[in-house]
């Protein structure tokens, strides 16, 4: 019987994968389906390309493929032919039998807690009143585009490969001008490692410091993420409370007079939810305790320029002459979450323990990405466009207030904050946030559900809403789902 090589084998020439390839993979399937059997002669390579109408070079290629994979092989004089012994009859099926419940049992598994946090939402909706991101619409792409293009093309071969696992030298020297410049930390390369993001320089200064059983304190409805990695690693968490100036002092004194503390974890500058900053009496005060104590503060400056009331505080870094503070930073909110570099600045041994705990878990940092920032850092782009960002911001914080007050001022409470990019929304209790959520949800509107605070304390009904990610025509539209939710 004649096999029908042209119908079998099907392509499409304007596809971005090779033709070559594409008729490898149709064969291939042939063979996988048992169309093509075991010591079937294909065509010679002059005939499949006339009945292909493809270049014979083309179809050489596709043969030297199939032959390099052993699909087929080659009799001298004869031809070619569909290999008797085939690489893979069938593609293996997964194994469905074996229940998740069983494959769970056999793992050793060191997260019991199912929280949301492990499992944060993908947010669907367009609209977003989310944690407080950035509008990643206004981030320099291009530049970045630009750059990671020039990068991969032309960087020297020596940074393509494996490079510092402490992150490149060249990006920790600019960057070190840049926070002595910018927010007075004295530090130089050697005191800073570049991470993935945020999130890693919070893990890898827990291990390096945190021991099973350590105390560490935190905020009330402190970062989420951030006590559960505490937790992870065998630390106690203490929580304090928070007022309007932050996180209360004094109850960090009386908690050390009985108790040895290890680190106290802080979001100084808009504390994590509730967005209020640290007063510098209680930053001053906090620095003496941490001397007089001997503990460490993890100081997690997630979102230090987005500053609108005045020029930006300064961080306790900046005035840590001991070596007592450990200062976490990321671009995930000044360029976009996906743009994952992270640093960490630290007493020169501590980044060394952490770069040696990073090399385990992760050989290196993306050095691609850091050039990148390098020259942003170093060609002013990146100031740049936080300037304008800063701008776009502040108005977006001042429209989203002024409506959420105008629409919903009866139903809900929230004082302006001074920087970051969420409001901090209390909601009647007449309100329940859950249900709120799961409705402007089917709106298409995507409303925090609140239910992390309530965990910790049950009278709260309230979220964090972002307002930097929507412009003004989709907040208008984000509040009017809302408010007829309501
Ligand atoms: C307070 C705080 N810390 C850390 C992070 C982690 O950010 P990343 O790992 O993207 O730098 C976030 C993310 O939203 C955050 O809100």
């Amino acid at each position: 019987m004649k096999i029908p090589f042209k119908s079998l084998i099907s392509f499409d020439k304007n596809s971005s994968i090779p033709l070559y390839i594409q008729i490898t993979n149709a064969i291939i399937k042939n063979i996988q389906a048992g169309i093509l059997q075991t010591n079937t002669k294909l065509p010679g390579t002059r005939e499949l390309a006339e009945l292909l109408d493809v270049h014979r070079k083309t179809v050489i290629a596709a043969y030297d493929e199939l032959l390099s994979q052993n699909w087929v092989e080659v009799i001298p004089q004869k031809g070619t032919f569909i290999a008797t012994r085939l690489p893979i009859i069938k593609p293996s099926i997964l194994i469905e039998n074996i229940s998740k419940e069983d494959w769970r049992n056999k793992l050793k598994k060191r997260i019991n807690d199912n929280s949301a946090i492990y499992l944060p939402p993908h947010i669907q909706q367009k609209l977003a009143f989310n944690d407080g991101l950035p509008d990643v619409r206004l981030a320099p792409r291009h530049e970045w585009a630009r750059l990671q293009s020039h990068y991969i093309r032309y960087a020297d071969p020596m940074s393509v490969g494996y490079t510092d696992p402490q992150g490149s030298i060249r990006f920790r020297t600019l960057f070190a001008k840049y926070l002595n410049e910018t927010r007075g930390i004295q530090a130089t390369p050697k005191h800073i490692i570049t991470t993935r993001g945020s999130q890693m320089g919070i893990y890898l200064a827990g291990m390096a410091i945190l021991q099973k059983g350590d105390t560490a304190i935190v905020g009330e409805l402190s970062y989420r993420a951030a006590n559960l990695t505490f937790m992870q690693l065998g630390a106690e968490l203490i929580t304090i409370p928070v007022d309007e100036d932050g996180l209360q002092t004094d109850v960090i004194e009386d908690i050390c007079k009985h108790k040895k503390v290890k680190m106290i974890y802080i979001t100084s500058h808009h504390y994590h939810p509730t967005t209020v900053t640290l007063k510098p009496e209680r930053r001053l005060r906090l620095l003496a305790l941490a001397e007089k104590y001997q503990f460490f503060i993890l100081e997690d400056d997630y979102d230090y320029d987005y500053h609108y009331a005045n020029t930006p505080i300064l961080p306790l870094a900046s005035a840590d002459r001991h070596g007592w503070v450990i200062y976490v930073g990321s671009f995930s909110k000044q360029i976009a979450p996906t743009f994952r570099v992270g640093y960490v600045t630290a007493h020169e041994s501590i980044i060394e323990e952490m770069t040696k705990i990073r090399r385990i878990i992760d050989r290196q940092n993306d050095t691609i990405l850091e050039y990148c920032l390098a020259d942003m850092l170093e060609n002013g782009d990146l100031k740049r466009y936080a300037t304008k960002a800063i701008k776009v911001y502040k108005e977006r914080r001042d429209f989203t207030c002024l409506i959420l007050k105008d629409a919903l001022g009866d139903k809900i409470d929230f004082k302006i904050p001074d920087g970051g990019m969420a409001i901090w929304v209390n909601y009647d209790t007449s309100i329940p946030l859950q249900s709120l959520s799961e409705k402007v949800a089917k709106q298409g509107l995507y409303l925090a559900n609140g239910q992390t605070y309530k965990e910790e304390n049950p009278t709260l009904n309230a979220c964090r809403m972002g307002f930097a990610s929507m412009n003004q025509k989709e907040t208008e539209d984000a509040v009017r789902i809302l408010k007829k939710a309501i």
